[in-house]
């Protein structure tokens, strides 16, 4: 009993896990400060210890399915259906931890966007932005051409006003900006 309370007198204010937690997800730390630790380790082991709503923003940029090489344990080369049940995975663990009203935003191709951006609209999160990132050296690959932009997913997790929403009602006199279309 004591023990345990002695591990969350330790833990950072944005502190979500234990590091008895992280080491048995065989996450590791990078970096810590008084704002938090960074881990390096499995997305899906990590999210998976996640409290329910207990984030504000997940942003994920994840391998592409490109063969890049990201050292050991990782293929960046899978099948397309495989590639999508895993992404739809953390996409799915993403939409669990994140608190109402928070951000997710996911970087990736405009060929994984749009079947991102149809899971997670069948999900019920509300769409916010297709950001799109330029990508100026693009040119003409084989038979493809290769994007001139890549993808900024921007969703939202409903339930009341995001943050974003919040602040903008109250610091706008405009009639046309305190409607949740214009922020
Ligand atoms: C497109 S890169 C993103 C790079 C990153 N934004 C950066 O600036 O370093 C994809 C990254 O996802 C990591 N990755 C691959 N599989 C992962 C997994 N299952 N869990 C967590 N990270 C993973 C790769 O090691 C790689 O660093």
């Amino acid at each position: 009993m004591y023990t345990e309370k002695l591990k969350y007198t330790v833990m950072l204010p944005f502190q979500l896990i234990t590091t008895d937690v992280a080491q048995q997800q065989e996450l590791q730390e990078i970096y810590k400060s008084e704002y938090g630790v960074l881990y390096r380790g499995d997305c899906l082991r990590l999210l998976s210890v996640l409290p329910d709503e207990s984030v504000d923003i997940v942003f994920a940029d994840p391998p592409f399915n490109l063969g890049k090489e990201y050292g050991e344990g990782v293929s960046d080369q899978i099948a397309a259906d495989q590639y999508l049940i895993w992404s739809q995975k953390w996409l799915s663990e993403s939409i669990r931890v994140l608190k109402i009203g928070g951000s997710l935003f996911v970087f990736n191709l405009p060929k994984w966007c749009i079947e991102y951006g149809a899971y997670l609209n069948k999900q019920g999160m509300n769409f916010r932005h297709w950001i799109a990132c330029r990508m100026p050296k693009a040119f003409p690959r084989g038979k493809k051409m290769s994007p001139a932009h890549y993808g900024l997913l921007y969703y939202t997790k409903p339930g009341f006003l995001t943050k974003l929403e919040e602040t903008g009602v109250k610091n706008c006199q405009n009639a046309y900006c305190t409607t949740i279309s214009a922020v």
